[in-house]
């Protein structure tokens, strides 16, 4: 269980806990921090048991401590919880009425308490089977929010409940003994074998059976999936750091995305028909939103097709103006990100036909959209994305190829364009720049205010390399449009204060080279990132640091620059001694609201 909490670790968390059943009764193990203050727990390395429930928290309600660390215990009921119960203070108030007293602040013990409040409840007036599962779905039924539990009773200490709403949540399958998990990564050096809980479904697990019951309790059969990634794919291989691996291997995973379409190895791109749309709606969070601006970009410049991107976590509270010909594109490493799921619901419930590009496999957005096309960039373990990005980047290169196709606009860009036979040697170059990239972190670990500044499709490069070097360094930067720095920001810009430029437009080079000497004349520090055609018109009095990337065709582009500055935000946080895979405060999945 602490094996399966550790391959979980990357998601982020500040306490962890487990519950196991020794020798009929449930012990608990809770510690604050990191999960190896757990395991040093001298009490647990004397456990023997086979059933139990972990669990590593990410604090939402009341502050990360070993009181509010699950599992939580209420008489009969010991769970976990991932998710949000949002009226837990109406259910609160509702037990504090009824006499029952609680540790914590957090809104899982009021869960606790519920499930155990209605499971004594129907002992007293029914005498029937199934009670527990009765009490669980009872209870579940007045939750608003989101949840995955994983519930044992006292009177039954090796059974283990399982069900969810909105988190995710599989059951594993083994000879040896079976699991539950918030993701397969956790589980793959046990199993490949699980299967997918939907809403209102419950799972009775012990060491050799596995029931999965709907909301009638009827017994139903479900489908059993078998993991396409294996358990080294989610192992550091030798590198320092998960990031590293990880932008490592953006050559293949890029090259594999453009191979899937220029070979049609994937039908799903075809069931997209873009003569249909007359507006595309693009919805996600964070980078996945960052990579939608470059699609935005792909989809107007090349396909005529009016695109807007939405912020997932607004979407919901805001006017959707959908019609019949608008399609929904999510898009979302995880495939579990609640708000852009939340996106992804309203927007069906509109009637909008609903677009994912999505890289794990079998997630919640893959399996509600209505096409779901994979990124297939393999396990992303490190918080800050980097091929979850770029695989998005090249999936939208793909999709507006495709409708230029379907739209009979003339387009170049072939196999031979989009240069398939070489992204993966142009990547491994730029990969290989390391000592340009130490250079300029050497030069931006000290500092406390950055600045990125480009125009066009380059703006959209410098929002993803301003966000991968604040979550992983902690220097605060900001990314602006090169023109609108003018109108009022530049006032931040002192003596040596690093602008980082990305220019790589040639219809815009010139006017972005005017704005880096508006900063450089206010004593700006400044750094070019461009490609190797403008090599030429450098000079030292725009820019103090130059970098020249390959050139390459205006769908690479991005993928190439965001490559280089994913290197100096590594690069940046290692000099400063961060803890680059699991950042502070995050979490790699987003699964409340
Ligand atoms: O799994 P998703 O792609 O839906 O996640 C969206 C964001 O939470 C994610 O991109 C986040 O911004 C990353 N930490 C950025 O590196």
């Amino acid at each position: 269980m602490l094996n399966g909490l550790k391959n979980l670790e990357y998601r982020g968390y500040d306490s962890a806990g487990i519950a196991v059943s020794e020798n009929g009764a449930i012990k608990l193990y809770k510690r604050q921090g990191k999960l190896a203050n757990l395991e040093n727990e001298a009490s647990l390395q004397k456990v023997t048991s086979n059933t139990g429930i972990g669990h590593t928290r990410w604090a939402t309600h009341g502050i990360p401590n070993e009181t509010n660390a699950h599992p939580h215990i209420s008489g009969n009921v010991t769970l976990v919880h991932n998710g949000i119960i949002e009226n837990y203070n109406e259910l609160k108030a509702f037990l504090l009425d009824k006499g029952v007293t609680f540790n914590s602040q957090t809104d899982t013990e009021v869960a606790c308490a519920y499930i155990n409040y209605i499971y004594e409840e129907m002992k007293q007036h029914f005498n029937e089977e199934n009670l527990k599962l009765k009490a669980i779905l009872k209870a579940c039924s007045d939750f608003r929010g989101s949840y995955a539990f994983g519930i044992m009773f006292k009177d039954e200490p090796n059974t283990i409940y399982a069900t969810r709403k909105d988190s995710p949540l599989i059951v594993g399958l083994s000879d040896d003994g079976n699991f539950i998990a918030s993701d397969i990564s956790a589980i793959l050096e046990y199993t490949k074998r699980y299967m997918l809980l939907d809403y209102m479904e419950i799972a009775k697990i012990s060491t050799d059976t596995v029931t999965v019951y709907n909301e009638k309790l009827e017994t139903i059969d479900k489908k059993i999936n078998e993991a396409t990634w294996s358990a080294t794919e989610c192992k550091k291989n030798g590198y320092d750091h998960f990031m590293l691996k990880e932008i490592n291997e953006q050559p293949i995973a890029i090259k594999d995305v453009y191979k899937r379409y220029f070979e049609n190895q994937d039908e799903n791109y075809d069931k997209v028909d873009f003569s249909k749309y007359t507006n595309i709606n693009i919805v996600a969070c964070g980078s996945a939103m960052h990579a939608s601006l470059v699609g935005k970009y792909l989809f107007e410049n090349y396909a005529n097709i009016p695109t807007t991107v939405d912020i997932a976590s607004e979407y919901r509270y805001k006017k959707q103006l959908l019609t019949p010909t608008t399609l929904v594109v999510i898009v979302s490493q995880s495939g579990e990100t609640a708000d852009s799921l939340a996106a992804l619901r309203i927007s069906k419930e509109k009637g909008a036909t609903t677009l994912a590009i999505i890289n794990a496999v079998g997630s919640t957005i893959a399996r509600e959209a209505d096409i779901t096309i994979y990124t297939h960039a393999g396990p992303e373990i490190a918080v800050a994305t980097t091929k979850g990005y770029t695989t998005q980047v090249a999936t939208f290169g793909c999709l507006a190829m495709n409708a230029m196709k379907q739209k009979n606009i003339q387009t170049e860009f072939n196999k031979e364009k989009i240069e398939f036979d070489k992204i993966d040697k142009i990547l491994t170059s730029v990969i290989a720049n390391i000592e340009e990239y130490r250079k300029i972190a050497k030069y931006l670990s000290d500092k406390n205010d950055i600045f990125f500044i480009g125009r066009g499709n380059d703006y959209n490069m410098c929002m993803e390399g301003s966000l991968k070097l604040k979550e992983i360094s902690y220097i605060h930067s900001e990314a602006y449009p090169a023109g609108e720095l003018k109108h009022g920001t530049i006032s931040l810009v002192e003596e040596g204060t690093p602008v980082i430029a990305i220019a790589t437009e040639k219809e815009l080079y010139e006017k972005t080279v005017s704005n880096i000497k508006e900063t450089k004349a206010r004593g700006a520090f400044t750094i070019l990132i461009s490609t190797e055609e403008f090599k030429d018109t450098y000079t030292e009095d725009f820019a103090d640091i130059a970098l020249f990337l390959p050139t390459t065709t205006t769908f690479n582009e991005g993928i190439v620059v965001v490559t280089a500055l994913q290197l100096i935000a590594y690069e940046t946080a290692k000099l400063r001694g961060c803890d680059i895979d699991k950042p502070k405060n995050l979490a790699k999945s987003v699964t409340v609201e």
